[in-house]
Order: structure tokens, then sequence, then C-alpha cells
């Protein structure tokens, strides 16, 4: 990276070079080079639409497009020279252009200001990333929901307060995943919309006095449209922001699954197995597989929520219509964006693969009394007010508890000690399957339900453009 103190760019009114850790320290290169391509991508819009409108010759435009080529080679190959000076990544591909095509160069900037140029750089690498994030995203569904069809009838304990409350089949609570994940693609794409608008043409923030074609330049970017405001375009950055809580959002949900994961591959649950390619041992005790895949997402989410908040407060005391302190969006964004396609990428990889240990899942929901709900359900049936049922089966686990037997080791004549409606039918309700399968609406448990959703859950996925 050069080091150079005056800068081309701006100079003309000053009469002593920038100092040096000023430069440094009001520099974004580090980090916002990593727009380049889409840097290069909105000049080339540009020179195009300032040769339609004719402020550029074709020739100029054919010069600038071809010399912005040769820069994109340049930084891909790792020869560019990126320097400190030239504060940020626009004004390096700017110089880099005009050291290359000479004065032609210098026209590109005609019309635009680094204000609504860098609007539309962070927008139009957000979007790229929204894609590839749903993508991923679509690939995590894709998983579960494979998973869910294959465990349709696979009983497991269900919970609430995590204390064993009636069985499901684990096909459905993998699908109470998905459902999560349905709302975070919607919301990925509703914030797709309004990140889809084009800032350019609104320059330093009020416009510019050249015939600009903004309709063009959207269109040659595949924007959906301009935005509507120049003073808003420049300083608006409530796309990041809703970028960031979306994601903040979709790793929230993304921890809450790690932390069932890492408790279900406990040895105190055992109802599933990580891969081993997913986990690490520990260097002093032989023994341990560690879920550290699920342990770094459910850690990951802290900063994301960070950089959510860091959005929030950058731009809460802005006023109209740029200022510097925008510059701070990037690091909190990009950080956003490289965390959560990494952590939709771990779990899209790994979810197709996790073992169900279907028969300590089903023991386990045996305990605890799993179809006490069923039992009371029974009676009411039997013509008996569901709070006194309550009360009938409340004893019945109580005796249970006392007796070290689940409701379904009882015998008849033990049951009836607590109702005498209880007869013989009893028995297909307290079984695991005859709960579950009780359980048969649309949302329910029931596994004829639980391949009915999976079915209309791959339609969704099916018809995402
Ligand atoms: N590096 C700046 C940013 O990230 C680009 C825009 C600078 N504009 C300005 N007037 N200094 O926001």
């Amino acid at each position: 990276m050069t080091d150079q103190s005056t800068n081309a760019s701006w100079g003309g009114r000053f009469s002593e070079p920038t100092d040096a850790f000023v430069a440094r320290y009001t520099a974004s290169v580090d980090f916002d080079q990593r727009m380049y391509r889409h840097d290069i991508q909105g000049s080339v819009a540009h020179a195009r639409m300032l040769a339609h409108v004719g402020v550029l010759s074709n020739d100029e435009r054919d010069d600038i497009i071809r010399g912005l080529e040769e820069v994109r080679i340049e930084i891909e190959r790792g020869d560019f020279d990126w320097s400190i000076a030239l504060e940020d990544v626009h004004m390096n591909i700017e110089a880099a252009l005009t050291a290359k095509i000479g004065i032609t160069g210098k026209k590109l900037h005609t019309g635009r200001s680094r204000n609504d140029q860098v609007a539309t750089d962070i927008r139009l690498y957000l979007r790229d990333e929204i894609d590839l994030i749903s993508a991923e995203l679509t690939r995590l569904q894709q998983g579960l929901i494979e998973l869910a069809k294959r465990e349709a009838d696979t009983i497991m304990p269900g919970f609430t307060h995590l204390q064993t409350a009636q069985p499901v089949t684990f096909g459905h609570h993998l699908l109470a995943w998905n459902a999560m994940l349905e709302r975070d693609y919607a919301r990925l794409q509703d914030c797709r919309k309004r990140v889809n608008q084009l800032p350019l043409g609104a320059a330093a923030l009020a416009g510019t006095t050249y015939p600009i074609d903004r309709f063009y330049t959207a269109e040659l970017l595949g924007f959906d449209a301009p935005t509507e405001n120049s003073l808003d375009s420049v300083s608006d950055r409530d796309f990041a922001i809703e970028f960031t809580s979306a994601a903040a959002l979709i790793m929230m949900h993304m921890s809450r699954f790690s932390e069932e994961l890492v408790l279900w591959a406990s040895a105190q649950f055992r109802f599933i197995d990580l891969p081993d390619r997913f986990c690490t041992g520990s260097s002093i005790m032989p023994q341990k597989k560690n879920p550290d895949v699920p342990e770094l997402v459910r850690g990951k989410t802290g900063r994301v929520y960070g950089h959510l908040v860091s959005l929030l407060t950058l731009m809460k005391s802005q006023p109209l219509a740029y200022n510097k302190d925008n510059q701070e969006d990037k690091e909190p964004l990009f950080d956003t964006v490289d965390t959560l396609r990494d952590s939709l990428r771990a779990f899209a990889d790994m979810a197709p693969h996790l073992q169900a240990r279907r028969d300590d899942m089903r023991d386990a929901a045996k305990r605890g009394f799993s179809t006490a709900t069923d039992l009371a359900d029974y009676v009411v049936r039997k013509g008996i007010p569901f709070r006194d049922a309550h009360e009938i089966v409340g004893k019945a686990v109580a005796y249970g508890l006392e007796q070290g037997k689940d409701l379904s080791d009882m015998t008849l004549e033990e049951l009836q000690q607590f109702s005498d409606e209880i007869t013989v039918d009893v028995f297909d309700v307290l079984t695991l399957e005859g709960s579950v399968a009780a359980r048969d609406h649309i949302g329910g448990t029931a596994p004829d339900q639980v391949r009915a959703a999976a079915v209309r859950a791959q339609n969704m996925l099916a018809s995402r453009p």
C-alpha cells in the first residue's frame, strides 16, 4: 500500500498535505476495497449513461470501460497497489483508470459524487450478497425438509419449559425450524426491494446540472427504479439496517437450533449424532466429541446483534445529507454478511447429515408422562369436564411417580382407581403412536400431517426465483 500525502482528487484548495496519521484515520480503502467489482460495475453504467445523453463521446465511453476492465483484472490478479492517500476504493480505481487512459479518466466523475457512488456500490454489493445468502438459506431449508420427511414417524418428547410435555414427531420439530427460515427468506426478499433502488444521480446531495438519465442507469444496473429524493439518496442507510436486522433474526433462529443440537448431542439427551467432520475433539479428554459448529453459530449471533446496534447508533444523530460517519457503515455490514453466509453454509452442509437416535428419542418420550394430556382428553370424551379430568390424571401421575411406572405401564385396574370411566380402549391413547397420530390437523404433529407439510414446504421452495 502506497502512502502519499497529497490528494490529487480534492487537494486544490489545500495549502498543506494531509497529516499522515489523519490520512490513515480517515481512509476506508483497507475495508471498502472489497466493493471493487461493484464500484467498477457502477462506473461502467455511469459512463454508458453519460455517453447516452451526449456528455461523453462514444470513444471516451469505450476508453473508460476498457480501462476499468483492465483495473478489475489487475485487482483480481493481486497486482493492484492500493493507496491510503487515495482514501477509498472509489478514488483508487479512478486514479488507476486515469493513469491508464489519461485525461478521459478524469471525465468519469462528471455528474456524480462519491456520495451517490458509495451508496450505489453498497446497494450493488448487498444485492449480490442477499442473493447468495438466500441461496444458502434455501439449501438449508431443503436439507431440513428432506430430513423431516425421513423422520416423519420418529417420536421424540416435545418440551415446554424444557420439561417433557407431549410426544411429537422429529419431522414436526424439524419443520418448526423450517417455518422460521421461511419467514427469514421472506424478510430478505422484502429488504432486497428497498436495496434495489438507484441512488446514482443524487451526486453530492442536490442532484446535478448535467442532463443525466437516471432511469437508463437504473436499467443498466438492474435496479427497479431511481431513488426519489437526492438528499435522502446519499444519506439513507436504512436498507443496510434492515438487512442487518433480518440477519440478526436469522442468527437468532440458528442460535436456537444450535442450542438444541448441543443439548441433543450430549450424553444426557442422546437424541442425535452430529457427523464427525462438524465436530472437534479435546486435547486432554480422549472421549470428547464437541459440537463446535453449532456452538460457534450460537456464539457468533452476538456479533451480528452488535452490528445492528452499531448501525442504528451510527445513523441516529446524522443531519441530512451525507456525513463522513457513513463510512462506518461498511465494517459492520460486511462482517454481518460474512458471519451470516458462513453460518448458513455450515448449517446447510450439516443439516442433511444429522443422525436421529430414534430409540433414544422414543425412550425419552416414554419417560415424563408425555401422554398425560391424552389421558385427560380421553376422560373428557367419556363425559367428564376438563378440569376434573386434569385432576384425575394428576393423581394418576402422582401414583406413577411413586410406583416408578409410566401411564401406559399401568394395568386397567390401576388406572380405574382414578376414574371408573376408564375402560380397556384407554391403551390406544396412551401409546406414543396413538398420541401423535391423534393430532391430525393442519399444523399438528401427526406423521401424515408432517408429510403433507413437508410437501407444502417443498412447493414453497420450488416457487422461488
Ligand atoms: N469512503 C467514503 C464512504 O465510505 C466514500 C464517500 C466519501 N464522500 C465524501 N464526501 N468524503 O462513505
